[in-house]
């Protein structure tokens, strides 16, 4: 029987020539405005050269709030009419390569947001992230952990403004000749505030019933529906399950899947927990989503193709479809340490594929707004340099980054931190 990770799929109007997916990840080093650089096509034609059934580009932003309050720096701009045709130019260089690319248009940061420019940070409702020390992804050492601002309630006029503001971005991206857009409602960014009656206390039309917390979702998607037509792709990435106390289960958030489903979704994807629960987003094993029954909760509820994470091992993949857990995988880190995993695959060579040993170098270099790079392969993050040594430019930032990256991953100064912090008066 041939290999289900090789047979095709059906993604509204595109067909997926196999189930490896280039799992969104804010790691394309634009141009400091917000445009694509030579690093991102170089990184993005990498993934597609190596065999991806489709390009799934993250760290991108759709509205000028989403860019201002951005936790990483810079992300690619895609509320910027003047930027279409060097966001054409990706498409293109990613399309000769026969892979569809679809472009997460982050609406805005929400409860993850950083003040900036005398403004508020705004959510669903005025809670804010706190992550104890141990729910931080393997390697990441952050004593007491991190307690986020709380932001203020959103407006009604605000939350219009920002869905007016991602329909634009997304059909902007179509005339950019982009296959699709996915609109990320995960990991405790705004568009995920709405969701989860722990994080949505509003007593207007955008809280209460699901419906209501659904409504975000559903404006977005139904007018992208209705101006881009069936061609364009639209997707979902939604959290599958909380996984803190009193948040909601996988069967609240599918049911909420479910009416945005009916806006005119072409798949869901799915990412697991939130920023509280970061260790499970970003997981140091495989399987959450399938060990949890998550996956299969949203699969029996929805028509549209489900696309499962965090499953670095072929075989685990595999299973978790055909046992109907979803119907592709998106593969993040994997694919920072190996750009050919999925040629490497299909050719029968897995042993040669060069593995994440998932200790979050790269998830460490983003939080400290370095250019990502892995630890398993000196090229990711590199890719535009063909082989050439650092620019001079680069040379004294990359040492000091090695410092920072040396004294905050040691465990003996980490640890005289945490003490530092025990002792420090109330
Ligand atoms: C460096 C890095 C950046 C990421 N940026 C994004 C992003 O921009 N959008 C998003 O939806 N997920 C982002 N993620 C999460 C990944 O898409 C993925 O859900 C997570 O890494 C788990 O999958 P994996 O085990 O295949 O890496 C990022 C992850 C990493 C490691």
């Amino acid at each position: 029987m041939s290999d289900v990770l090789f047979q095709s799929l059906r993604v509204g109007n595109l067909e997926l020539k196999n189930r490896l997916i280039l799992g969104p990840m804010a790691v394309l080093q634009p141009q400091k405005d917000g445009r694509p650089s030579a690093q991102t096509i170089a990184f993005l034609e990498a993934r597609a050269r190596g065999g991806v059934g489709m390009i799934i580009v993250g760290g991108a932003i759709g509205t000028r709030r989403g860019h201002d309050e951005a936790p990483f720096h810079p992300l690619l701009r895609m509320d910027i009419e003047e930027y279409l045709p060097e966001l054409r130019e990706v498409a293109e260089v990613v399309k000769t390569h026969g892979v569809p690319i679809i472009a997460e248009v982050m609406t805005g940061f929400g409860r993850m947001g950083v003040a900036r420019n005398g403004e508020d940070i705004i959510s669903a409702s005025p809670l804010n992230v706190v992550i104890p020390e141990n729910q931080f992804p393997q390697g990441i050492i952050v004593p007491g952990g991190r307690t986020t601002p709380t932001p203020r309630e959103a407006t009604i006029a605000e939350i219009k403004a920002l869905e007016s503001e991602t329909i634009e971005s997304c059909l902007r991206m179509q005339r950019a000749g982009w296959d699709g857009v996915e609109i990320p409602a995960h990991l405790s960014y705004f568009a995920a505030s709405f969701s989860s009656p722990r994080t949505n206390w509003r007593k207007d039309e955008y809280g209460g019933s699901v419906e209501n917390r659904a409504r975000f979702l559903v404006n977005i998607v139904s007018a992208v529906r209705q101006r881009a037509g069936t061609d364009f792709v639209i997707g979902l990435r939604i959290t599958a399950t909380e996984r803190v106390e009193g948040g909601q289960d996988a069967s609240g958030y599918a049911e909420l899947a479910k009416l945005v489903e009916a806006a005119g979704l072409d798949y869901v994807a799915l990412s697991d927990g939130c920023y509280e629960t970061m260790s499970v987003s970003t997981p140091a094993v495989d399987g959450g989503l399938i060990d949890s029954g998550a996956a299969k909760i949203f699969r029996e509820l929805l028509r549209v193709p489900l696309l499962l994470q965090g499953l670095h091992e072929p075989q685990n993949s595999r299973s978790a479809i055909e046992e109907d857990c979803g119907d592709a995988v998106m593969l993040a880190r994997p694919l920072l340490a190996d750009p050919n995993y999925v040629n490497k695959l299909k050719q029968g060579k897995a042993e040669e594929i060069i593995r994440c040993d998932r200790q979050n170098y790269c998830l460490r270099r983003l939080a400290f707004n370095m250019p990502v790079r892995c630890f398993a392969n000196p090229e990711t993050g590199r890719e535009a340099r063909m082989g050439k040594s650092a620019p001079l430019s680069r040379l004294l930032p990359a040492m000091f980054e090695q410092v920072v990256l040396g004294v905050t991953g040691s465990k003996i100064f980490m640890g005289l931190i945490r003490l530092l912090l025990k002792l420090k008066p109330e």
